[in-house]
């Protein structure tokens, strides 16, 4: 594995806390180029490249050092997939199902233990240590959103300062800047859906999680909205307020917990938001679609028809997907050990949409150059 070797390496100066990337180029591609078939072909597939605002603040050879151990801990998981010593095995989607026990997984029971800890041993920080422990929670999704925010990482009653390398690897792993990019990407389509209305959209966030890049997105708008997030992780729900005074968020935000799998749940708060007149006009699902699947016990086509039926006419509903051609995949589930992701192509996600009943010429594909997760925007008529 790759050594860490670096000399001089300091935390550069953070700027505006949780920014967002910057589009700079984007370019429409055939359907065929990504294996999608002509019955499904979406009304769009446009590649976009984002300027990372978390990258260039480290020096190159700094940000290669970092990419170089990512890429040498995720092959050392490849090669001990292959050889059979771990699996990216299916489980339950991972579900709080009791608010007074934390999320967490049995640390071994998910990835590759040996890469794990060849990758963490080589980093050597406590903190790094302390935020695995995170995982699965999207608490753990809000040190890389931005790797720079916070002084310290906090668990249980001890306290550890976060290291110049942890944050780094928070920079520059490809999973976090995927993360980043479609954070970015759902900002701006969510950016355009606001600023043709006349402001107060009905947004709902499902599976809200830190509520961050809603909240970005919402700011990045700077229109008021009507917020509500649905989560089942109430420790998420209880950052709404804070982050929405600290981002400066206009409008008014609500939360409720809700299992989002539930079919009744759903269909029972598509009812009770159409009788007070606040069906959403705009349906936002980043990180959730990979929690679905038959391995997961989760049809992804009933539950997207779920949110479906909750969305406006003329709405607009937004949901993000791994992909499954994505580079470094077992660095995330090996290395990472998170817990399993259901990756899909294009052309999945298409049949998933066409089998909720959805026109898959309705749809509009955003493909980040990182190539993680692909961004599908679908208009309701
Ligand atoms: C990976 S996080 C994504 C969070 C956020 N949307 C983002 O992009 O940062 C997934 C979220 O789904 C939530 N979740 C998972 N299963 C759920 C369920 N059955 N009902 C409600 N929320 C669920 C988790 O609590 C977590 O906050």
């Amino acid at each position: 594995m790759a050594e860490w070797i670096i000399d001089g390496l300091s935390t550069p100066a953070p700027e505006v806390p949780f920014q967002l990337g910057t589009i700079v180029h984007s370019e429409q591609i055939e359907p065929a180029e990504v294996g999608v078939s002509a019955t499904l072909a979406p009304a769009s597939i446009v590649q976009v490249e984002v300027a990372d605002p978390y990258i260039d603040l480290w020096p190159n050879e700094h940000v290669l050092r970092g990419k170089a151990l990512e890429e040498s801990a995720a092959e050392i998981a490849e090669t001990r997939r292959l050889a059979g010593f771990w699996d990216r095995a299916p489980g339950g989607a991972y579900i709080d199902n009791d608010v007074n026990t934390p999320l967490t997984k049995a640390d071994d029971h998910w990835g590759d233990p040996v890469a794990s800890q060849a990758f963490f041993n080589n980093l050597g920080s406590p903190a790094a240590e302390a935020w695995k422990r995170l995982i699965p929670s999207a608490q753990a999704l809000l040190y890389l959103l931005d790797p720079l925010r916070f002084p310290s990482l906090t668990e249980d009653e001890c306290s550890y300062e976060i290291d110049a390398r942890t944050r780094l690897m928070w920079s520059v792993v490809s999973d976090a800047i995927g993360i980043r990019s479609r954070s970015t990407v759902m900002a701006s389509l969510c950016t355009n859906s606001l600023s043709n209305s006349s402001g107060g959209v009905k947004w709902l966030s499902v599976a809200c999680g830190t509520v961050l890049p809603a909240m970005q997105a919402l700011v990045a708008a700077g229109l008021p909205a009507d917020l509500m997030l649905i989560d089942w992780d109430e420790k998420s729900l209880a950052m709404a307020e804070e982050l929405a005074t600290e981002l400066g968020v206009q409008g008014t935000t609500t939360t409720q917990r809700i299992n989002i799998f539930d079919h009744a749940a759903m269909a029972e708060l598509s009812a009770t938001l159409l009788s007070q007149s606040r069906s959403p006009a705009l349906i936002e699902m980043m990180g959730i679609f990979e929690y679905t699947g038959e391995n997961l016990g989760v049809d992804p086509s009933t539950f997207l028809a779920s949110a479906w039926d909750l969305l406006q006419p003329g709405g607009t509903l937004i949901l993000g997907q791994m992909r499954s051609d994505r580079p470094l995949a077992d660095f995330a589930m090996g290395v990472i050990q998170w817990p399993y992701i259901h990756m899909r192509s294009i052309n999945e996600i298409l049949q998933i949409i066409a089998n909720a009943g959805i026109d898959t010429s309705t749809c509009r594909i955003y493909l980040p150059s990182d190539g993680i997760y692909a961004i599908v925007a679908i208009d309701k008529p």
